[in-house]
């Protein structure tokens, strides 16, 4: 593994880290475990009933986000387009296939997405860099990626994603809001950088150097994520408090009428 690289923001000049050559280092050397950061998902501790396990958190999941979407939104859930936004290898795009006439895992990492194409998707799987211009998107799914986003990317690729949404299109996204200090001393790792984010500056909890393939945590602001959504008619909305080991977040679902 090489250094960890920093890149400037194009819309506000600072300097923030290169996330997706963390990314793209991750996905070559630890793509599982890139994904569901456990040790029995290393790739040298990775055997069968690990895999398999690894495809039932993804498969459970999406059961779930679907339910929520019939409970909350009603109506016939048959979306002919889907996105799983930070698709990695596949873990949920997999699971969203019998869903949605077409699925689009979309991912910046090159060796992310060569696993995911390596783990024999379903034929109305597309493994694929960046968001279709060809047709709208029914269903935009995402988790556990904007959280590893520098916030002034990030919002402007939720914005791409939200411009690509069809006239009554669903979605179901996870962000981070805050940390709780306690629970995130507890799961202090030597190669995960925690930040807040308040709109304008970035503070790192825990300010190192690290090497490339190291994770970042990113902090984004509700208001500005909810601003977003009502301004193209995303109105009706349902939310879940997700706090994965001291970092606090919320998964979004909503519906655009
Ligand atoms: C923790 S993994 C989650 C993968 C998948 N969502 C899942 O839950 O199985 C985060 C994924 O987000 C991807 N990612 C990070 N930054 C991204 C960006 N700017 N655009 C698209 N994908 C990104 C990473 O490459 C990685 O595959």
């Amino acid at each position: 593994m090489g250094a960890g690289r920093v890149i400037g923001c194009r819309e506000t000049g600072e300097l923030m880290r290169d996330t997706d050559n963390d990314w793209t280092n991750l996905g070559e050397f630890e793509p599982y475990f890139g994904v569901l950061s456990h040790e029995r998902f290393l790739r040298h501790n990775l055997n069968e009933a690990g895999l398999a396990e690894f495809w039932q958190t993804g498969a459970n999941h999406m059961v779930g986000v679907r339910q929520i979407l019939i409970d909350h939104f009603g109506g016939e859930f048959a979306p002919k387009t889907a996105i799983d936004f930070g698709c990695g290898v596949g873990r949920l795009t997999r699971a969203m296939a019998p869903m949605a006439d077409r699925v689009f895992g979309i991912d910046i990492s090159g060796p992310m997405l060569e696993e995911a194409r390596r783990n024999s998707p379903p034929e109305n799987v597309e493994f694929r860099f960046d968001i279709p211009q060809d047709c709208l998107i029914d269903w935009i799914h995402s988790s556990i990626v904007f959280q590893h986003i520098p916030p002034a990317r990030g919002y402007d690729l939720f914005g791409k994603l939200l411009d690509a949404a069809s006239p009554k299109a669903m979605l179901s996204v996870h962000f981070m809001l805050f940390k709780d200090a306690l629970g995130v001393a507890d799961q202090y790792h030597p190669n995960v950088e925690f930040s807040t984010w308040d709109g304008r500056e970035l503070k790192p909890l825990l300010r190192k150097d690290r090497a490339a393939g190291s994770m970042s945590m990113y902090d984004y602001d509700m208001n500005l994520l909810i601003a977003m959504m009502v301004r193209r008619g995303f109105s009706r909305y349902y939310m879940h408090h997700a706090n994965h080991g001291g970092c606090h977040g919320v998964e979004i679902f909503a519906r655009r009428d």
